[in-house]
Order: structure tokens, then sequence, then C-alpha cells
């Protein structure tokens, strides 16, 4: 069975679009690959956060991926700090890194051109800590969005420089970004991708949203004046975008929806939407919190850092040995 390894930085609270967009994948990839999914808390660090909120959004997070279905039977979850050799190998990677291709990296690079200010070091860096997390486990995939591409490939060019110079330490991995996935968009502007950033109004829907909230979110979507439920993203963005999610979380493919709608006004056809997106809320939120009450989190966690650890530090022997680091 080939292995997919992914990091996850929460960032703030899960969105219906990470569940449709990455959570839901992630789930579904168990059947066919060897899972091993880490939360990154080193790499949240990276920038200013507040211990106790920190804190909450990590555990919630891991809750959510188990309340969502990933299973810690068939994968290995666990916290990136408990399995140290993450960092060690980090450092070692740095070391390997040139900062001519730090700086070619774009995350920091748009933070630089924003003239954001006090930029951590850490951040800098944190491309190779991210080539540490994925070439300690010899992935063959790394599932990622857009954005991670760039980190992705510098980790393979950092495992052919090791392999090269030190001879074969370290599979090249692939990165696997969804080319025809999934983009929920906002519901109050459906041109827009539904983001974390939308905070505050009424386009982004979380996990957690309480659900009478959720359904008041779904029930003043935007939509438009063509009075017909339809499914033409370009025109009719916003009913497209709940024809998609209803689709996705039902299992009905967009077609019979549309027919089912095609004599309903938009008020009748959002309620059906709102429908189904409250009950996928509930289910999860309720195993959430049965996940919180239990303290499966903790047990889940231990479980899987020690297999984690395992693999982690045998790879981490070897590239000591190979550099000449290690004397024994
Ligand atoms: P982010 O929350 O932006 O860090 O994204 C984490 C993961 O969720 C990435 O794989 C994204 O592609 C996915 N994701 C975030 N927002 C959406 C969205 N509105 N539609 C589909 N996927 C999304
Ligand atoms: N940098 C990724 C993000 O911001 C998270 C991450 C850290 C990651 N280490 C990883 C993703 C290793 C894939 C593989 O989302």
């Amino acid at each position: 069975m080939k292995r997919m390894l992914s990091g996850i930085k929460p960032s703030g609270q899960l969105t219906l679009g990470n569940y449709i967009g990455a959570l839901k994948n992630f789930v579904n990839y168990q059947n066919d690959y060897e899972m091993i999914v880490f939360i990154a808390n080193l790499h949240c660090i990276t920038v200013p956060q507040e211990p106790a909120e920190l804190r909450k959004n990590l555990k919630d997070a891991i809750a959510l991926y188990l309340a969502c279905g990933l299973d810690p039977e068939r994968s290995t979850i666990f916290l990136q700090s408990d399995v140290m050799e993450h960092a060690q190998l980090g450092f070692i990677m740095c070391c390997n890194t040139y900062m001519g291709e730090l700086n070619r990296m774009t995350q920091f690079k748009d933070k630089q051109v924003k003239g954001e200010t006090n930029l951590s070091g850490g951040l800098y860096t944190y491309p190779s800590l991210m080539a540490a997390d994925i070439l300690i486990y010899d992935p063959d995939y790394v599932p990622v969005g857009e954005d991670q591409k760039q980190h992705v490939e510098l980790a393979r060019d950092l495992a052919a420089r090791f392999n090269n110079r030190y001879g074969e330490i370290f599979k090249l991995p692939e990165p696997l970004v969804p080319t025809v996935g999934k983009r929920i968009m906002s519901l109050s502007d459906p041109t827009k991708k539904m983001s974390k950033s939308d905070k505050g109004d009424k386009g982004c829907i979380y996990l957690l949203d309480d659900l009478n909230v959720a359904r008041k979110k779904i029930m003043s979507a935007v939509t438009d004046n063509f009075a017909k439920v339809a499914f033409d993203p370009i025109n009719q963005p916003g009913v497209s975008n709940l024809l998609e999610i209803m689709s996705v979380l039902s299992g009905e493919p967009i077609d019979s929806i549309v027919k089912r709608f095609e004599n309903s006004g938009y008020g009748d056809f959002k309620k059906a939407v709102a429908d189904v997106v409250v009950a996928e809320l509930d289910k999860i939120q309720t195993r959430y919190r049965d996940i919180i009450a239990s303290g499966e989190v903790e047990r889940v966690l231990q479980e899987g850092s020690e297999k984690a650890r395992k693999i982690a530090y045998k790879k981490l022997m070897k590239v000591q040995k190979k550099i000449g680091i290690e004397i024994r």
C-alpha cells in the first residue's frame, strides 16, 4: 500500500469549505493509502499565538477530524511536537537549504511584500521544517492545497540533494494537488471562496456553528433574479454553490436535485439545502462532543505518536550516521 502524509495547520475554526475540500478527501484516502496525518503545531507558532486559544484550536481540530471520520485504527494521527525527531531533522534540513531557496518561497515573500513587520526566523525557515516533516516518513504522496505545492517541491529538491551527496536516504514525494477539487464559495459573495477570514459575515459556515445559525446563513445566502434552480456557476454562482454543497453532502447528483426543484422557488430550495447541511453538522457535532468528553483525543495522540516515533527515530539515526554527526 502506498503511503500518504499530510500536515494540518489549524488556523482558527474549521469551515464547511475545509470539510468538503479537504477533510472528506482524507477520510476517503484511508481506503487506498496508509495515511499519516499530523497536526503541525510547530508550524502554528511561526506567527504569534495566544496560548489558551492555540491549545483549544489544536484539540478542536483533532476532535473534528476524528468526528468527520478519520480513523485512528487505520491512520496514524499525532501532534508534530510529540515526535521530536521532526524538529531535529528540521534543523539538519535547514542546514542544507540555501537562503536563496527560502527567499523564493512565496508565503514568506508575500508577507514581506505586504510590509508585515517582526516576521520570525521560524517563519522564514518553515519550509525546511516542512521538508523534514515529509521526508522523515518516506511518503509516496503529499496531498496539499495549491499554496503548499512549492513547499513540497522544495522537499523533493532537498531529498534529491541529500541522496546525491550521501547516497540513497529519502524517497522523493509527489505533491497531490486536487485539480477538479470542489471549491465551496462564500454564501454572501459567491464569487469568493468560503473562508475563515470571512469572520463576522454570513458567508462562512463553521463546523461548530450553532445549528440555527447555520440554517439562517443558508436561508440568507445570496442568489440571483433568474428565479430558476439551475447549475450555471458563471451566471448563477450562488444557486450553483448551494447545489454543489447539497450534492456533495447528500450524494445526490446535481442533475437530479435540479430536476426535483425545477418548479420550486428559491425559498423551498434553500430550506432543503439547509436541512441537509444541518443534518450533517448535527452528526459531526454529536460525535465531536462525545470525543471531547471521552478523552479519546489524548488516547489517539498517545498511540499515534508512538507509532510515528518508531519510523521517525530510525530515519533520523540513519541520516545522522550518513552525514557524520553520529559517532557510535
Ligand atoms: P485553509 O483553511 O485555507 O488553510 O485550507 C485548508 C484546506 O481546506 C485546503 O486543502 C483547502 O483547499 C481546503 N479548503 C479551504 N477552504 C475551502 C473552500 N471554500 N472550498 C474547498 N476547499 C477549501
Ligand atoms: N504548511 C502546511 C500548511 O500551512 C502544513 C504542513 C506542515 C504540512 N508540514 C506539512 C503539509 C507536511 C503537508 C506535509 O497548511
